[in-house]
């Protein structure tokens, strides 16, 4: 039998899950901070890894490993991870991320929108006010930065209320926009959702330069990575109008630090990453084929290109 080490903090959750989902493996689980107990004579000869971040140093007690696949949706941190040799295999799940994503996205536009926490406060006032008119979002721009299984879900969502959404991606292609040109975009958006990979071409994508594209009715949503971002810029853009909200669930450091100004800013709404939270119910569908293959020792499908980053 094939071994598969689950090293996540909730594999309490997920063993079950793969295992059901492929009983002919053998399936350990252990919480990362927990690796040091791991039975060396089994861990030597588990093929699978499923985890989120690799404790430094551990892939040395894994010498047969071939395959790691990623507890989440973004596999930046693993393309990064020297330890992981060229010869493993890295895959990522979307999953259900796109309508978890998607849901997200339209909840803090429409609680922007519908003027959700000034009728709450009215209604805590006692008061009826008809000025608190809900915003019409009926043909105006939605610029969304990722266009792969997540970025369309979030896309349909947006249009499904009456936005004109714009998608973006890396590779021209007919119908979609490129990086190049989101600046030339922001003038007509109301909203710029970032759902891409985090690579050489996405890191600090939104900076002081396309920000000056910015304007007070522009919203930004990262449910990307927090590095897609320059945050000097966005505070400078949210402080001089140039960003009317920005909300974020995702950081380069998290938890994001106390000391982050971003933790007081009136524009600001954090969140704690869970635009897109990974449970098996929402990924194993789309790791039983890999589960399978794993198991019958045939070619996995799906791996990343490390290069690219995703
Ligand atoms: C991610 C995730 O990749 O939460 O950020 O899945």
């Amino acid at each position: 039998m094939r071994r598969l080490l689950v090293l996540h903090h909730r594999h309490a959750e997920w063993v079950p899950a793969l295992q059901a989902a492929e009983p002919r493996l053998d399936i350990r689980g252990c919480h990362p901070r927990d690796a040091a107990t791991l039975e060396e004579a089994w861990l030597a000869e588990a093929e699978g890894l499923f985890t989120w971040k690799i404790p430094p140093g551990f892939l040395a007690r894994m010498p047969h490993l071939k395959w790691v696949q990623n507890g989440g949706a973004g596999v930046d941190h693993l393309c990064a991870d020297r330890s992981v040799g060229p010869h493993v295999a890295i895959t990522r799940a979307d999953g259900q991320f796109g309508f978890w994503m998607a849901r997200y996205v339209v909840a803090h536009l429409l609680s922007g929108v519908q003027h959700l926490e000034a009728c709450r406060q009215a209604q805590a006032a006692g008061e009826w006010n008809p000025r608190l008119i809900p915003e019409d979002l009926t043909g105006r721009g939605a610029v969304v930065v990722g266009y792969g299984r997540i970025g369309q879900q979030i896309g349909r969502a947006l249009e499904a209320l009456g936005m004109d959404v714009a998608g973006v991606v890396r590779t021209a292609r007919p119908g979609l926009h490129t990086l190049e040109e989101v600046g030339g975009l922001l003038p007509q958006a109301r909203l710029l959702v970032l759902c891409a990979p985090l690579t050489v071409e996405t890191r600090g994508l939104v900076d002081r330069r396309l920000l000056t594209q910015g304007h007070g009715r522009l919203m930004l949503i990262n449910v990307g990575r927090g590095d897609l971002v320059e945050e000097s810029a966005l505070l400078e853009a949210l402080d001089e109008g140039r960003l009317e909200r920005a909300v974020l669930d995702v950081f380069p450091v998290e938890p994001l630090p106390t000391e982050s100004r971003l933790w007081r800013h009136p524009k600001v709404t954090i969140t704690p990453h869970h635009s897109g939270p990974s449970t098996p119910r929402a990924m194993v569908p789309d790791l039983v084929d890999n589960l399978r293959r794993f198991a019958e020792g045939r070619p996995l499908t799906g791996a990343v290109d490390r290069e690219r980053g995703y």
